[in-house]
């Protein structure tokens, strides 16, 4: 066994990071991750801020749970569908104390969060107070309380809780900084976006050494996708300049910025690397895997890059979806389009359950990856 295992690694030491995931790496044992844990943004939120706020109205939810979930889509999430890779179950949200099982992980993520704390610098209203610092509190107290009450058979159903020993054998998830990028766009000209860039992708890797210093090993990260392609970025667009967008209809200068982001954070995670010897810590880039999404909609079988499923947005008006409100000066309700299959983003902000599917299935191969190993297999990468 071990010599098979120093094989392995031996196997993965010869990737070159800019070849896609091949035969070799499906060579690699699998993890079998005990648990997943969550940190991020509306992305991944599978209803934390509905527990701890307002839960999302119908037509939220109505592909796949027939209800609201407490996720901004029409059914799963990219998370979703990485726990169904891992044959693991739907990942509670620690805010929610009805129904709720941690056995198998937990999800920290809640709408609006940033990496940044809401009460710094142009981080004001409209962002969630479980910003990743209290994220990783969050973690940590369940940790420690978990620790303390398994001591005790009696104290508390077992069943439910995470077992202490699957800590260090867990995925830990991070996608966030979408909503740091969006609060720089609203109000800040681009270079001081820019040079607010490294007070984020420090906090980020401030807070990924802290899980590491309170037991996390394995680390899958995505970058932040492209916004300047959310349909309620680019249906704001009148007369653009030439320039103003790209040659695929999105807004240049904001995907920019989440460019500049990304590349921030990943030299960021290759010194993360050689600091933390027992980590191994995957980067995703989900901006290429969504971007290869919206610019090429309608060979990947979407009616168009840029259709919103659910509400209306446009000059001068948002109806968000399932609210009421007026439009061109009659009132309207943000329902649902006719086929959310065909469409990419559900709401203008958020993705479909069809686009988060084949988001999900393309990160969760490696293909998207640096180095390029299935998730299934990342926690045999050693840098
Ligand atoms: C923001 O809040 C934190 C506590 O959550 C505090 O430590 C920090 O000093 C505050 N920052 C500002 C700029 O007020
Ligand atoms: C509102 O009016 C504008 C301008 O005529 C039009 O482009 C837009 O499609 C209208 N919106 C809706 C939801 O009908």
């Amino acid at each position: 066994m071990i010599e098979l295992l120093i094989s392995f690694l031996l196997g993965l030491f010869l990737f070159s990071p800019a070849t896609s995931a091949n035969a070799s790496e499906n060579k690699l044992p699998k993890c079998n991750y005990p648990a997943i844990y969550n940190f991020g943004d509306s992305n991944s939120d599978t209803g934390g801020s509905a527990a701890a706020f307002y839960p999302p109205a119908l037509p939220s939810g109505e592909t796949y749970f027939h209800r609201p979930a407490g996720r901004a889509s029409d059914g799963r999430l990219i998370i979703d569908f990485i726990a169904g890779d891992l044959g693991l179950p739907y990942l509670s949200p620690y805010l929610d104390s009805i129904g709720s099982n941690y056995r198998h992980g937990a999800n920290f993520a809640t709408g609006g969060a940033t990496v940044m704390r809401p009460n710094e610098s142009w981080f004001v209203n409209g962002v969630s107070p479980f910003n990743l610092e209290i994220q990783v509190e969050h973690y940590t107290q369940l940790k420690e309380k978990t620790f303390f009450f398994y001591k005790d058979k009696k104290k508390c159903n077992r069943k439910r809780m995470p077992r202490p020993k699957d800590f260090s054998k867990a995925l830990y998830v991070i996608d966030i900084g979408q909503n740091d990028v969006a609060a720089g766009i609203r109000k800040l000209s681009i270079e001081l976006q820019k040079a607010a860039l490294p007070q984020i992708v420090n906090q980020f890797k401030v807070q990924l050494q802290n899980l590491y210093n309170r037991g996390a090993r394995n680390f899958w990260v995505h970058n932040t996708g492209p916004i300047g392609c959310l349909p309620v970025a680019t249906v704001k667009v009148q007369n653009p300049v030439p320039g103003y967008l790209d040659k695929h209809g999105c807004v240049k200068s904001q995907n920019d910025v989440a460019l500049e982001f990304n590349k921030q954070l990943k030299d960021e995670i290759v010194n993360l690397r050689s600091q933390l010897s027992e980590a191994v810590i995957i980067y995703v880039d989900m901006y290429s895997a969504k971007y290869g999404l919206i610019t090429d909609a309608k060979n990947q079988g979407f009616e168009d890059s840029f259709t919103i499923c659910c509400g209306y947005h446009g000059i001068g008006y948002d109806v968000w979806c399932g609210n009421k409100g007026n439009v061109n000066g009659s009132e309207v309700t943000g329902g649902s389009c006719s086929n959310p299959s065909a469409v990419i983003s559900w709401d203008g902000v958020h993705y479909t359950e069809a686009a988060n599917r084949w988001i999900a299935t393309r990160i969760v191969s490696g293909s998207f990856s640096d180095p390029p190993v299935p998730i299934s297999r990342a926690c045999f990468y050693k840098a």
